[in-house]
């Protein structure tokens, strides 16, 4: 499917859902406040690729990113490794609740995709 939506009642708030979309996994996570707070205070400098949270998320409440690692295009684990976002088993990254490479060999950040909010979902691909 060029586009898939993703109905927002579906993931609570402190879950992350993994969706396919164009052969890809796609990981959409329902961020607390305490995990938004979190991401916001990470010091961009300190980053290997830096980002800030604000240019990865449209609303702080939902993060979309592309489940591939950037290092060998593993699979990573959602709410898991030592940053409250993912970690790839093959070699050991850590992604934060951003999708920000913290820790382990992988370069960059996960890949956000194009997407909308409208009405009550989020539309992947749009
Ligand atoms: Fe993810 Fe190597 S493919 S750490």
């Amino acid at each position: 499917l060029a586009s898939i939506e993703i109905a927002m009642a579906d993931i609570p708030e402190g879950q992350t859902k993994t969706f396919e979309w164009r052969g890809k996994p796609v990981f959409v996570k329902h961020r607390t406040k305490a995990e938004i707070a979190r991401e916001k205070a990470v010091p961009v400098a300190d980053l290997r690729h830096p980002q800030h949270d604000d240019e990865r998320v449209q609303k702080d409440e939902w993060s979309v990113v592309i489940g591939v690692c950037t290092h060998l295009g593993c699979v990573p684990i959602a709410n898991s490794g030592d940053f409250g976002g993912y970690y790839c088993p093959c070699h050991g990254s850590h992604y934060d609740g951003s999708g920000r490479i913290r820790k382990g060999p992988a370069p960059l950040n996960l890949h956000v995709p194009a997407y909308a909010f409208k009405d009550n979902t989020i539309v992947i691909g749009s």
